[in-house]
């Protein structure tokens, strides 16, 4: 499984790729407001640091102005995949970015028809969005089940790329159902390596260790 880091903190995406922690990077809106960051420079800081796919996402509505936004952010570097959401026109902007040789991480997919018009229309990437999905009392994880076994139906080459994770269980599930890719934010990534019993664990070692009076260096 890839991971993905879902934000636009400089600091904390290169702290996880100096651990060899990141496949990729996606950003929103919402997350370009979070950095206080212009979304060029800052996006162009990311794709510096990450050789992986760096999603970018488009704000127009209509197609064509997609498409020309599109290519002003797949012109900030060769690994930038352009995000498009979900809609109708989305889908038409999906297919002509696409056909030109750009990475396409098509977002806010909540069904899995939405996915199936997404793998058609040449998506590299599909962002079923589990947390909001679960926030409203559905089963995010059904959903990312219901694309992988579509996609497996037919031989799409589209991606899964869960996203809006929330917790560590998110990750092992989307992973045990066979999620291309998981996308999460960078705290998310770090209490993967929590886990109570290695703390109780190293805390007994290092006591017994004392009392045998012994030093490693
Ligand atoms: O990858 C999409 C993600 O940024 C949305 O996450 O937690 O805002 O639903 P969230």
């Amino acid at each position: 499984m890839k991971f993905f880091v879902d934000s636009a903190d400089v600091a904390a995406i290169r702290e996880l790729a100096d651990l060899g922690m990141v496949d990729g990077v996606t950003t929103n809106p919402s997350l370009i407001l979070k950095s206080g960051r212009d979304i060029i420079e800052v996006t162009r800081e990311i794709c510096d640091i990450v050789d992986g796919p760096v999603s970018a996402e488009v704000v127009a509505l209509e197609a064509e102005a997609m498409i020309a936004e599109g290519r002003r952010l797949a012109g900030i570097a060769p690994n930038i995949a352009v995000k498009l959401p979900l809609t109708w026109q989305g889908l038409k902007a999906c297919r002509v970015l696409s056909g030109e040789g750009s990475m396409v991480n098509v977002t806010l997919c909540f069904s899995a028809n939405q996915a199936l018009l997404a793998a058609k229309a040449g998506a590299t990437f599909i962002s079923p969005f589990i947390g909001r999905l679960d926030d409203i009392h559905l089963d995010g994880m059904e959903l990312i089940s219901e694309i992988r076994t579509i996609y497996d139906n037919y031989g799409f080459g589209t991606e899964i790329l869960a996203a809006s994770i929330r917790s560590v269980n998110h990750v092992r599930q989307a992973a045990l159902i066979g999620a291309d890719v998981m996308t999460a934010p960078p705290e998310v990534i770090r209490k993967l390596a929590a886990h109570p019993l290695t703390d109780a664990g190293l805390d007994t070692f290092l006591r017994d260790w004392e009392k045998t009076g012994q030093k490693i260096l």
